[in-house]
């Protein structure tokens, strides 16, 4: 292992080749240590990732004049992941957004869920897939990628089922990032794996996205009620402060208090339906900013994506370099099935059976562009 770590420091050195660092990042309560591994491409861009919570602590991409700078919300240590944080960067499972009340029924049997999140169960409870420890495997080349299984335990916040989960992320050399996620399981059970990363593609995370210019490629998106659970109807965005089907500036109606939606999701904190369907990889979100000249595109092969406009964000997580993240100072574009899929007997299934195999790929490129 020792001749391992040298030759990820060895290659760090040269900065025109792809490689992996590793390093110790430290301690977590119960005495096991996490380690942060650095992937990068010859482009120069970057992917910390640590394999608590399998976080990405920090993703950095240029801007229209090639500087680097990170486009993500963190912490500046291990310290700051374990006191907590709204899921900055983190793995979510095992079932990503919310499952109404923490209770379903699968198979006639009826399950209770650990309860987090006014009376619902948010992104797989208390313990969630954010806050145990994966084992990581780095693996070298021209790609590099890492590894991360889990094994959830039958019963764990309330599941049914021993679930096998591997989550690979791969930094491509077109300066995009790879989440591949699998899993497994050995009873019937519910799955919904996503990754919580808050964007702001200014770099730093100084100020709110309000400018950010968003397009979601759906034509529908999925109402809620006061507890953002789904109503199980779906609604046209034509004509609604919803659609982003064209490039739409994320301030424009955000406010809307007249817009019931709008008022339930304190801004948006909502599901788009994606256009298209079928399991190959569909444009699902561009990002652009003007300042930076940054463009984030998102593919996924999922059928929706949350759109949340970080307004939960109220300043008291004090972030990199002691920086307090205030309303709106970040986006996340989680891409996943529809929230409360297991009650929601309208909705795709996220049902899992002994046998059959999870299997989906989310893909957030990063370039820019002159204006
Ligand atoms: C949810 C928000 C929640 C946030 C952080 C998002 O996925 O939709 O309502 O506040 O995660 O927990």
């Amino acid at each position: 292992m020792r001749d391992h770590e040298f030759l990820y420091v060895q290659k760090r050195n040269d900065r025109t080749k792809a490689g992996i660092e590793k390093t110790v990042y430290g301690q977590l309560p119960d005495g096991q240590t996490a380690d942060l591994y650095t992937l990068h491409n010859a482009a120069g861009m970057t992917a910390s990732i640590t394999n608590y919570g399998g976080i990405i602590v920090s993703l950095t991409t240029p801007d229209r004049n090639g500087k680097f700078e990170d486009v993500t919300l963190g912490m500046d240590s291990l310290a700051g992941y374990v006191k907590g944080t709204p899921y900055f960067g983190a793995l979510i499972g095992r079932y990503g957004n919310r499952i109404a009340k923490g209770k379903f029924t699968l198979d006639g049997k009826t399950y209770t869920l650990v309860t987090n999140n006014f009376g619902n169960h948010l992104h797989g409870g208390t313990k969630g897939f954010d806050k145990v420890l994966w084992t990581a495997t780095p693996v070298e080349g021209d790609e590099p990628a890492l590894k991360l299984t889990y094994t959830s335990k039958d019963g764990e916040e309330g599941y049914p089922g021993n679930l096998s989960v591997q989550v690979t992320y791969t930094l491509q050399k077109d300066n995009a990032l790879k989440i591949d996620y699998q899993a497994t399981t050995d009873k019937p059970t519910v799955v919904n794996l996503t990754n919580h990363t808050y964007f702001n593609l200014a770099g730093g995370a100084k100020r709110d996205i309000l400018d950010h210019v968003v397009t979601l490629y759906a034509d529908k998106f999925i109402p809620i009620d006061q507890t953002l659970i789904p109503t199980g109807k779906l609604q046209p965005v034509a004509g609604t402060p919803f659609d982003f089907t064209k490039p739409t500036v994320v301030g424009t109606r955000i406010n809307d208090s007249t817009d019931t939606q709008i008022k339930y999701g304190g801004g948006y904190d909502h599901g788009w339906v994606l256009n298209g369907t079928g399991d190959s990889l569909k444009l699902a979100a561009t990002v652009y900013e003007p300042t930076s000249g940054r463009v984030m595109e998102v593919r996924t092969d999922q059928p929706a994506v949350q759109f949340y406009t970080g307004n939960f964000l109220d300043g008291s997580v004090t972030g990199r370099e002691g920086f307090p993240y205030k309303k709106r100072y970040a986006l996340c574009l989680e891409t996943e099935h529809y929230p409360d899929s297991p009650n929601q007997p309208n909705f795709p299934t996220t049902v899992l059976k002994p046998g059959e195999t999870y299997k989906t790929t989310t893909v957030y490129q990063f370039s820019s562009k002159k204006e």
